[in-house]
């Protein structure tokens, strides 16, 4: 018994640890086949192929090694049990043997114990199974229930007061904030969006210009400071209605599997068909919408390839249209369109951002040009603000990041 046990209880942490190791190796075979698929094109272009079906085999041949070894593990546990009974057996009818012969005790007890251990024998053996296989089933359900009870890191509905926004004052004080310890991304920084008016943030890549956008739709929490809006720390007003205040035009717009009309919905669930078509409409896209053979019912496909980069951006404009939130978030895009798109973006654009306090991480000169006031962002810290012809005028920061950034489109401008 004591035998068995020890041998047992090696093999059930050997299993657990096994069907652990082919629970990961799935989630690796879904990661890749996820990557994979959505980077087909990037796959395809950059010859990709044997790499990625490398990494494919690597991970469906750790998780096949790994059942492998546990189902070898488990289909030991009953040779093993039957040997160690085996040579059980067999000392106990020696010593028996020996009982009756030699030291002449009863010969109908000896059998009698022998009959009766035979008997308990298979129905231990198949216990010893079943423990051996309840332990594999319990580690993975342990394994789901970990995923399950990491508590949210926020929940959307704390009980903390709703936001209300009035004129949609929003200002940053004394905000700092890292990534990571040691890294300043936000250092002290002051910072006063106006009303009703549009700021653009401006600065070279890595100065923190996301960072205050993130801080503000609160994905993050600042470590120091804190972030007003008209006058309530967003830190103390409820999550859900801090973003129902704001809308939020990311720099890669992201549309989901589902129709035009569905994606557009998504600025506000439950909206009518005439509000949609009427978001549309203001954000420029009704027209190229109805150009498709299935208008509204255009199905985006994944991903939405189907589209060009400026329709894509002004179904995102149309999604923010019709959430109508007092507060706008716009991450330009980098990459820039041809001159007739970049038109009817920056029509659509400029009907949303009209009377709502806007932040435009700007890209483009015109963009700066059309906001009321610019802030120059370094390393975390807003070095000066002021309007376009004050800033070069004045801040030589300014000027040099103007003729790196935009150099190409002053010349254009001039040329036109
Ligand atoms: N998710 C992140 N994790 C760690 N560091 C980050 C992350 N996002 C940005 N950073 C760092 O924070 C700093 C500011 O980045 P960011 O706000 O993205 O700048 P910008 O938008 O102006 O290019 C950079 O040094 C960047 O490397
Ligand atoms: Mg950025």
């Amino acid at each position: 018994m004591p035998l068995a046990g020890f041998g047992l209880s090696r093999l059930v942490s050997a299993v657990r640890k096994l069907s652990r190791r082919s629970f990961d190796g799935s989630a690796r075979v879904m990661q890749t086949l996820q990557e994979t698929l959505q980077g087909i094109g990037v796959v395809k272009a950059f010859n990709l192929e044997n790499e990625m079906r490398a990494r494919m085999g690597a991970s469906v041949d750790d998780v096949a090694r790994a059942a492998d070894r546990a189902a070898v593990r488990m289909a030991l546990a009953s040779p093993i049990a039957d040997l160690i009974a085996g040579v059980a057996i067999a000392i106990i009818l020696f010593y028996g043997a020996w009982r009756v012969t030699v030291a002449s005790a009863d010969a109908g007890a000896f059998f009698s114990f022998v009959v009766a251990m035979l008997m308990a024998y298979e129905p231990g053996k198949r216990l010893a199974r079943v423990h051996l296989e309840m332990q594999a089933g319990l580690d993975q359900a342990r394994m789901i229930y970990e995923i399950l009870d990491t508590p949210a890191t926020e929940a959307p509905r704390s009980g903390q007061p709703a936001l209300r926004v009035g004129a949609g004052r929003i200002e940053y004080m004394d905000v700092g904030f890292s990534y990571r310890p040691g890294e300043t991304a936000l250092d002290d920084l002051g910072l006063v969006f106006a009303p009703g008016e549009t700021t653009a943030l401006v600065g070279v890549s890595g100065a923190g210009k996301s960072t205050i956008v993130a801080l503000l739709l609160r994905f993050y929490k600042p470590q120091a400071g804190a972030i007003f809006i008209d006058a309530q720390d967003i830190a103390g007003v409820e999550l859900r209605s801090l973003r129902e205040n704001i809308a939020y035009v990311p720099q890669d717009v992201f549309l989901f599997r589902g129709t035009i009309r569905d994606n557009i919905a998504l600025g506000r669930i439950g909206a009518r068909r005439d509000e949609i078509e009427l978001a549309a409409r203001r954000a420029n896209a009704d027209e190229f919408i109805r150009d498709f053979r299935d208008g509204y019912d255009t199905e985006v496909g994944e991903l939405g390839q189907n589209l060009s980069g400026g329709q894509k951006q002004r179904i995102a404009i149309a999604r923010a249209m019709l959430k109508d939130a007092p507060i706008l978030v716009l991450d330009e895009p980098t990459a820039a369109l041809d001159s007739e798109s970049e038109r009817e973006v920056r029509k659509a654009l400029d009907e949303l951002r009209a009377g709502r306090t806007t932040i435009v991480i700007a890209h483009r000169l015109q963009t700066i040009l059309s906001a009321d006031s610019i802030c120059l962002i370094e390393h975390g810290r807003l070095v000066t603000k002021g309007s376009h012809a004050e800033l070069l005028a004045k801040e030589p920061a300014y000027r040099a990041l103007v003729e790196a950034q935009f150099a190409g489109e002053e010349g254009q401008r001039a040329a036109g």
